[in-house]
């Protein structure tokens, strides 16, 4: 089965051809960051403009790539929801009347479940179920994933995403959009021999696998300006090393307790920043310790892509679903309710 898969969720313009689920025939990606850079975070309008210029020319070039016709096609899956509600009309539409031209099934996906899906890209071998902790630029979950088509959200968090926090703060400390990766490179500059700043790590009794980021981007501005009332010029990479094992902190263990709750014995990561390279080294060496399958895409699967959602479409369709030419997206969709 040979499916189109479009993905304009936020800032990342994509289109894939996938063959049966896994096996990948091209992926292209064009990325807005350098535009929506200058404003120091992605500015929607532009964004959904952004993907509307884009999105016919790299299905041209995703079917190239892949050396398929059109009219090889089987089946179009587009992200429907969670995201910026333009970008992802901006997909959904050129989906609809790529899918009606053709005389083909259309297929809607939940971002969250394309970043899941990632590692079936990734990993031949792995099949539900496992645990997944979803790392993303918009959201932090803890899921549980029983069936290719089914997740449920153990834990999540209460208002930042973890990917946000990262950005948030950097931008705080004026390192360029998008700073997840910059932070990540500047704690590993750290001087070991210097202890850590104490940031937070908020808990919630009446639901423990549930975390809290925004409370960090508050300390870390607080740090910052009692610093600079002193006329202290702040450790960059010891502010970051502080950060990322505050995270890290509230992220790891709750992962390894959500496989726990639901007997998995499988980990999985998902999402942008699961390419945290601190955040992998706590995963990788805590799942040796407890003897723990985990399962970490490589960069190009984390953060968003196409392929994922030719990916999660295929066992979608699998299952049953298609829409109509009524479908419309949405910005918030718990990951639970699918689509
Ligand atoms: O999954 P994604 O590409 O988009 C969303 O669905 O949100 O995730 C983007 C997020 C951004 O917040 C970005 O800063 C973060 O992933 N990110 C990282 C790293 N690379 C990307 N965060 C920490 N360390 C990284 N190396
Ligand atoms: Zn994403």
């Amino acid at each position: 089965m040979l499916i189109l898969a479009i993905e304009t969720s936020c800032d990342e313009t994509s289109v894939a051809v996938v063959q049966d689920g896994r096996k990948v025939l091209s992926n292209v990606v064009l990325s807005q960051v350098e535009v929506h850079a200058v404003f120091g975070g992605v500015v929607p309008e532009i964004a959904s403009r952004r993907h509307v210029e884009a999105i016919g020319g790299l299905t041209q070039e995703a079917l190239k790539k892949a050396g398929v016709d059109k009219k090889e096609l089987d089946a179009v899956a587009v992200t429907v929801a969670p995201g910026l509600i333009g970008a992802l009309l901006a997909g959904l539409s050129f989906a609809k009347a790529y899918a009606f031209g053709l005389g083909i099934p259309l297929i809607p996906v939940h971002h969250h479940m394309g970043h899941i899906a990632a590692n079936y890209i990734a990993f031949p071998q792995l099949e539900p179920p496992f645990s997944c902790l979803v790392v993303s630029g918009g959201h932090t979950i803890f899921a549980d994933v029983p069936a290719y088509n089914q997740a449920e959200v153990l834990g999540q968090s209460r208002d930042d995403a973890a990917g946000e926090a990262f950005d948030k703060i950097a931008r705080a400390l004026g390192l360029p959009y998008p700073g997840g990766k910059e932070l990540d490179r500047l704690a590993s500059q750290a001087d070991p021999a210097v202890p850590s700043l104490p940031f937070p790590r908020p808990k919630f009794d009446d639901a423990p696998l549930d975390v809290s980021f925004s409370g960090l981007k508050t300390a870390v501005i607080n740090f910052l300006h009692n610093q600079s009332q002193k006329g202290i010029e702040p450790d960059l990479p010891l502010l970051s090393r502080s950060l990322h094992e505050a995270i890290i902190d509230m992220l790891v263990p709750r992962a390894f307790e959500a496989a726990k709750l639901r007997n998995r014995n499988t980990l999985a990561v998902a999402g942008g920043v699961a390419a945290n390279s601190h955040l992998r080294k706590a995963l990788a060496d805590r799942a040796e310790r407890e003897g723990v399958n985990l399962y970490l895409p490589p960069l190009w699967l984390c953060g968003d892509n196409a392929a994922m959602i030719g990916c999660a479409g295929y066992y979608a369709y699998q299952n049953g679903v298609v829409a109509d030419l009524s479908q419309n997206a949405q910005a918030v969709l718990p990951l639970s309710q699918q689509v």
